[in-house]
């Protein structure tokens, strides 16, 4: 569909769900649906909850977030458990400014700016639906009309309850437009919109000595003091502070701990009663969500100072601290690249994920776990099996260390990286090595890297470049077998029929002459030899096979490739070591004859097509393996 029907499918879209009616008209629709009187913090709740939660090993994953933010799982829902579901039930909690804190770009932002985007789609659906006093610069909730002293009999009737009261601005309107005939007042339907300054606010502090309180609460318009005839007439006030523009719906707040302590002090009441002051009126109920973020020192200086005490009480903190799962970081750079103006380079397999490799890394703490190191750790927590631990041990490590990821490699450094070994590249292609070579240069210049962390960093390079140099090498050898699951199948079933003679003192025949012979030693034992089977313990190895063998065929189950881990080892390596002088001599001949010409093209066709990589980087894939190699 091209753009301008696009356009005007939205137009019609807003007109169709536009709603405006008097407020004996509103109370209609609150018959049918009494969920749309919900208090902002229920709203986001629902928000979140509707868009759908699952479970992924013990762990509930709330959807809502998970398109854009990996490996933060457990933290969302602590967010969700402990600050949105309760606030959503009207608890106390509501009442407190929400804080995030967590490292330099580990998400804070993205997760609030989530929240705000999904909050102006919700107000469009039927479960999201917003009403307010109609023409209200706080598009205040319509029942706030409802005088207190009948607020009891309007619960036990509808069921909803009605908390704060009818904003100076309000009361006098309905007084002077409507001859305080609240049933006339008109309500209409609002769509949230930062844009538009309706339900989202941002505050962001200036300069402490030019910022002014008016940008949270609003100031007097000078222009209609003389209409209106004094200050104290709230129709001289222009409500257009963020605090009331983000009334119903929620408050982002930047750099809240940055901010002059007199706007701090503002946020008491407001996190007390739910409501502040504006101008010389009386207190104006505020229903709004408050979300302020800020980096660990700040906010430990924060609460060191005692002054801040009172409000300290009134936040609720939540930590956001750095993924700390290698393939969840993968995306995290996948989900920035395609964002970015770097979506066309192609990046060959592995690349991110040595960088992941490296910074999740930089943010683990050591383990006094007997026999555990970074690496293993770094496994477990993403999930893969390590030799030696079981789940009960990840749960332990999990818990050794309070503020692990709280600190380390965050993942902009890593994107600035990758994109400075772009722009250094000529061809539009970047690998693992560039990647690592950028991340290493890099560390010389960034500002907040000590000495010994710079040495420590340095190491986990190495240590990723390690784990690549074998991801590489075995990519390389399995493209040079022809099919190499095909290879290994028979050579498995080559040696598998040995076994079976050997164990049962039998003789093979040989399938082109029919010839009777005796079992392979030779065969057997080139296999076994590579994973250190000795000529002692050969024959209890061979015995064990076949008990596996039998007890598979027991179970009806067929016995393959996969099904005995050690043995699948042993064929690989066997297949590799065959092949070692091959790919040696071919990646690495400066002026490859005819044969090896074709082979290579052969491999290279097969890594482009199999395994993800253009002509550029499964060229410098095998020049480096064919380097390694021959070391
Ligand atoms: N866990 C994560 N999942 C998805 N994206 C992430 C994650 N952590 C960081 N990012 C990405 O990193 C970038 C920086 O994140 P963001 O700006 O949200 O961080 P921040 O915590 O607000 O940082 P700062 O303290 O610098 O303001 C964004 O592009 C964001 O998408
Ligand atoms: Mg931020």
């Amino acid at each position: 569909m091209d753009i301008l029907s696009r356009i005007q499918l939205h137009r019609e879209e807003e007109q169709r769900l536009a709603w405006e009616g008097t407020f004996a008209e509103y109370l209609d629709i609150l018959r049918d649906r009494p969920f749309v009187a919900q208090s902002a913090h229920s709203r986001v709740y629902n928000m979140i909850k509707d868009a759908g939660i699952s479970e992924k090993n013990g762990q509930k994953v709330y959807h809502f977030f998970s398109d854009q933010i990996f490996g933060l799982e457990e933290s969302i829902e602590r967010l969700v458990e402990e600050y949105f579901h309760p606030a959503a039930k009207r608890l106390d909690v509501r009442k407190r400014i929400l804080l995030l804190m967590g490292p330099v770009s580990g998400g804070k932002s993205t997760l609030v700016t989530m929240l705000k985007r999904g909050l102006e789609q919700y107000t469009k659906t039927p479960a999201g639906a917003v009403y307010a006093i109609k023409g209200c610069p706080m598009h205040e909730d319509p029942l706030h009309l409802i005088p207190q002293n009948l607020r009891k009999e309007f619960f036990n009737d509808y069921g909803i309850r009605v908390e704060g009261s009818l904003s100076p601005l309000n009361t006098m309107r309905l007084e002077h437009e409507y001859d305080s005939r609240i049933e006339d007042v008109m309500v209409e339907r609002v769509f949230f919109s930062e844009d538009k300054r309706t339900g989202i606010g941002t505050f962001s502090p200036s300069d402490p000595k030019s910022q002014d309180i008016a940008d949270l609460t609003g100031s007097i318009d000078f222009s209609t003091i003389a209409e209106y005839g004094s200050e104290s007439d709230p129709r001289a006030y222009r409500f257009d502070g963020e605090l009331n523009k983000a009334n119903r719906g929620m408050m982002e707040f930047q750099e809240m701990l940055k901010c002059d302590e007199k706007f701090l002090w503002h946020l008491l009441s407001l996190t007390q009663e739910g409501n502040f002051k504006a101008g010389r009126f009386a207190l104006i109920s505020a229903d709004e969500l408050i979300v302020a973020h800020t980096n660990e020192s700040e906010y430990r200086s924060f609460i060191a100072n005692k002054k801040n005490e009172a409000l300290h009480s009134r936040i609720i903190v939540m930590g956001v601290p750095y993924n700390l799962k290698v393939s969840e970081e993968e995306k995290i750079y996948a989900k920035m690249i395609s964002e970015s103006d770097m979506s066309h380079v192609h990046i060959a397999p592995h690349a991110l994920r040595v960088a992941a490799t490296f910074s999740v890394l930089t943010r683990l703490k050591d383990s006094k776990k007997q026999g555990m190191d970074l690496l293993k750790k770094m496994r477990l927590y993403d999930g893969e099996i390590v030799e030696g631990f079981n789940h009960v041990d990840l749960e332990e490590l999990q818990k050794e260390f309070a503020d692990e990821g709280m600190s380390g490699i965050d993942p902009r450094y890593v994107i600035n990286r990758i994109s400075s070994a772009i722009i250094r590249k000529e061809t539009p292609s970047i690998n693992a090595l560039d990647v690592l070579r950028s991340l290493k240069d890099g560390l010389d210049h960034h500002a907040s890297i000590s000495k010994e962390d710079k040495e420590r960093f340095i190491n986990f390079i190495s240590a990723a470049r390690k784990e690549y140099d074998d991801i590489a090498k075995k990519e390389v050898q399995k493209a040079f077998v022809y099919s190499y699951e095909e290879s290994a199948k028979t050579l498995m079933d080559n040696y598998l029929d040995n076994v079976e003679a050997y164990c049962n003192k039998n003789k093979l025949r040989d399938p082109l002459t029919g010839e009777e012979m005796s079992p392979d030693e030779k065969l057997m034992r080139s296999i076994e030899e590579q994973i250190g089977i000795s000529e002692n313990a050969k024959k209890a190895f061979r015995e064990e096979i076949l008990i596996r063998i039998s007890a598979y065929a027991r179970k009806g189950k067929k016995f393959d490739y996969n099904s005995h881990e050690r043995l699948r080892e042993a064929i690989q390596k066997k297949l590799f070591a065959d092949l070692k002088d091959v790919v040696k001599i071919t990646t690495s001949s400066k002026t490859p004859d005819e044969s090896q010409l074709k082979k290579i093209n052969e491999v290279i066709a097969r890594l482009v097509d199999e395994h993800g990589y253009n002509t550029t980087s499964a060229n410098e894939l095998l020049r480096y393996v064919g380097s390694l190699l021959n070391r």
